[in-house]
C-alpha cells in the first residue's frame, strides 16, 4: 500500500466552470449581450471562428451536471453568474428568469450537499456597459455593486462563499493591451490600468454589501500567478521578470493590501511612454484606502512556470549565467503549451501567505489541457491529467506543513468547455464533452478525483 497524504479535516475539494465558457443559452429567457457574445462573433477573433451561443448547453442540462458532480464526490463547485441574464442592461431592470436559472442551480447542488461557490463576475460583462466605456469608467463600478446587491440579496441565505472578480489581471492587459480577450482593445496601457483600478475598487466596495445580504457568508477575490523564473542571472532577465511580475502580480496584491500601486511599475511605465505621468488621474482621494478593505480569503489561480528572457543582450558576461532549462517534450508541456511544473505552486503559496498574510488561501483553479478522448472502450484514460493533478495535490499538502492557510482546493475544470480565444480545441475537463450531442463521460482522472476526495488524500505514487 503506497503512502497517503492526508489532508486537513474540512479541507474542501471541488471542481471550477465559467458562466460563458459552459452555459450557452446566449440569447435564453431575456438575457441581454455579453462583451463575450459580442467578441465571438466578431470574425477573426476565436480559434476557428467558434462562439460559446451553445457551449455545453448547461443552461438546459445542468440537473444533469450536477448529477455528474455528485457522482464525483465533489463537495464543493465555484460556479459564475451571467450578470447579463439579471440585468441584460447592465443595471436597470431586473430579468427575473435570469435569477431563477441560478436558484434553481443552487438548490440542485444543496440537495446533492454539494457547497455552491459563486463568482459575480468572470469577464462576461454585459455589453451596454461596455458601450459606455466598460470597466474604464467609474460608473460600471457602480452597475457592479447594485448587480451584487440584487443578487446576494437573492441567494446570500442559500450560498455563503462569494467571490468578487476573477483574474482582475487577465480583463485588465488580455482585454486592453494584448487585445486577446474582450473586449479586444489593443496597447491602451492608461485604460488598462483604470480598468484594473475599477475592477479592485468595486470588488472592496461589493464586500460590505456581500457581507450584510449573506450573514456569516466569506468573500475575496480570485487572482491568478504564475511561477515566474529568470532564464539566466543577467541583470536584463532580472529587470524583465521584475516588471512582469509586478504588472500582473504586485500591481493586485500591493493595492489589495494597503500598499498602493507599485511605484517601481509605474515609473518603467512612463520610461516606457505606455502612459504619460506617474499621477494616475482615475485614482480618486480615498479610493486606494478603500480597495484595502480587508478580504476573508484570497482565491489562487495557478498552471505553470513561465522563465522570463529578455531580448537584451546581458551587461554582465562576466556573470555565471545560469538557464533554467525547459525540456520540449509532451511530459511537461500541456496542450496549452503551459509547462507542467508544481513545484511552482509551492512558491507562490508561500509567497501569498508570508509576503501579504492572506488569512485563508483557495486554489480556485489549476488543472491541464489534453485533449484525450474516448477510447474503444468508451472510456477516457487520461493519464496525463491524473499525474498533473497528483503532483499539484503534493505540493499543495506540503504547503499546508509549511503553515499556508490552504482551506480547498478546485480543479479546472469540471467539463470540457470553451476556452476563450481557444475556442473548443483546448480540454480541461474531468468530464469529456461531445459537442455534437452534448454527451459527457467521466475521464479517469474524474474517477481518481472521486478516490482522493473520499480518503481526503492523495497517494504517493
Ligand atoms: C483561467 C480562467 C479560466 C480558464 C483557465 C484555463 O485564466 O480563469 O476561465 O479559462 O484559465
Amino acid at each position: 500500500m503506497s503512502t497517503l497524504l492526508k489532508f486537513p479535516d474540512h479541507f474542501l475539494w471541488g471542481a471550477a466552470t465559467a458562466s460563458y465558457q459552459i452555459e450557452g443559452g446566449w440569447q435564453a429567457d431575456g438575457k441581454g449581450e455579453s462583451i463575450w457574445d459580442r467578441f465571438s462573433h466578431t470574425p477573426g477573433k476565436i480559434l476557428n471562428g467558434e462562439t460559446g451561443d451553445v457551449a455545453c448547453d448547461h443552461y438546459n442540462r445542468f440537473k444533469e451536471d450536477v448529477r455528474l458532480m455528485k457522482e464525483m464526490g465533489l463537495q464543493t463547485y465555484r460556479f459564475s453568474i451571467a450578470w447579463s441574464r439579471i440585468f441584460p442592461e447592465g443595471r436597470g431592470k431586473v430579468n427575473q428568469a435570469g435569477l431563477n436559472f441560478y436558484s434553481e442551480l443552487i438548490d440542485e447542488l444543496l440537495k446533492a450537499e454539494i457547497i455552491p461557490f459563486v463568482t459575480l463576475f468572470h469577464w462576461d460583462l454585459p455589453q451596454p456597459l461596455q458601450d459606455e466605456g466598460g470597466w474604464t469608467n467609474r460608473s460600471t463600478v457602480d452597475a457592479f455593486l447594485e448587480y451584487t446587491d440584487i443578487v446576494t440579496k437573492t441567494f446570500g441565505g442559500r450560498v455563503k462563499n462569494w467571490i468578487t472578480h476573477n483574474e482582475p489581471s487577465v480583463v485588465t492587459y488580455l482585454g486592453y493591451v494584448y487585445g486577446d480577450h474582450a473586449p479586444g482593445i489593443k496597447d491602451d496601457m492608461p485604460a488598462a490600468l483604470a480598468a484594473a483600478h475599477h475592477l479592485m475598487l468595486s470588488h472592496a466596495l461589493a464586500l460590505p454589501i456581500i457581507r450584510k445580504n449573506s450573514p456569516g457568508c466569506e468573500a475575496g477575490i480570485v487572482l491568478n500567478a504564475n511561477y515566474l523564473q529568470p532564464a539566466s542571472r543577467s541583470r536584463a532577465d532580472l529587470q524583465l521578470l521584475r516588471e512582469r511580475d509586478g504588472l500582473w502580480v504586485r500591481w493586485f496584491l500591493d493595492a489589495l493590501h494597503g500598499r498602493g500601486y507599485a511605484s517601481d511599475v509605474l515609473s518603467s511605465l512612463v520610461a516606457e511612454g505606455k502612459i504619460p505621468s506617474t499621477q494616475l488621474e482615475f485614482v480618486q482621494p480615498g479610493d486606494l484606502e478603500t480597495i484595502s478593505e480587508p478580504m476573508d480569503f484570497v482565491g489562487l489561480n495557478f498552471y505553470n512556470r513561465d522563465v522570463v528572457r529578455s531580448d537584451a543582450i546581458p551587461e554582465e558576461e562576466n556573470l555565471p549565467q545560469t538557464v533554467f532549462s525547459q525540456p520540449k517534450d509532451e511530459v511537461n508541456w500541456t496542450e496549452m503549451g503551459w509547462e507542467v511544473y508544481p513545484e511552482g505552486l509551492l512558491h507562490v503559496l508561500a509567497r501569498f501567505y508570508f509576503e501579504y498574510q492572506i488569512p485563508k488561501i483557495y486554489i480556485t483553479e489549476n488543472g491541464a489541457s489534453y485533449s484525450d478522448g474516448p477510447g474503444p472502450d468508451g472510456r477516457v484514460h487520461d493519464e496525463r491529467r491524473i499525474a498533473y493533478l497528483r503532483e499539484h495535490f503534493k505540493v499543495a499538502h506540503q504547503a499546508i506543513e509549511m503553515g499556508v492557510p490552504l482551506a480547498g482546493y478546485f480543479v479546472w475544470s469540471l467539463m470540457d468547455n470553451f476556452e476563450w480565444a481557444w475556442g473548443y480545441r483546448q480540454r480541461f475537463g474531468l468530464v469529456w464533452v461531445n459537442y455534437e450531442t452534448q454527451e459527457r463521460i467521466l475521464k479517469d482522472s474524474a474517477l481518481w478525483y472521486h478516490q482522493v476526495i473520499r480518503q481526503n488524500g492523495v497517494a504517493l505514487k
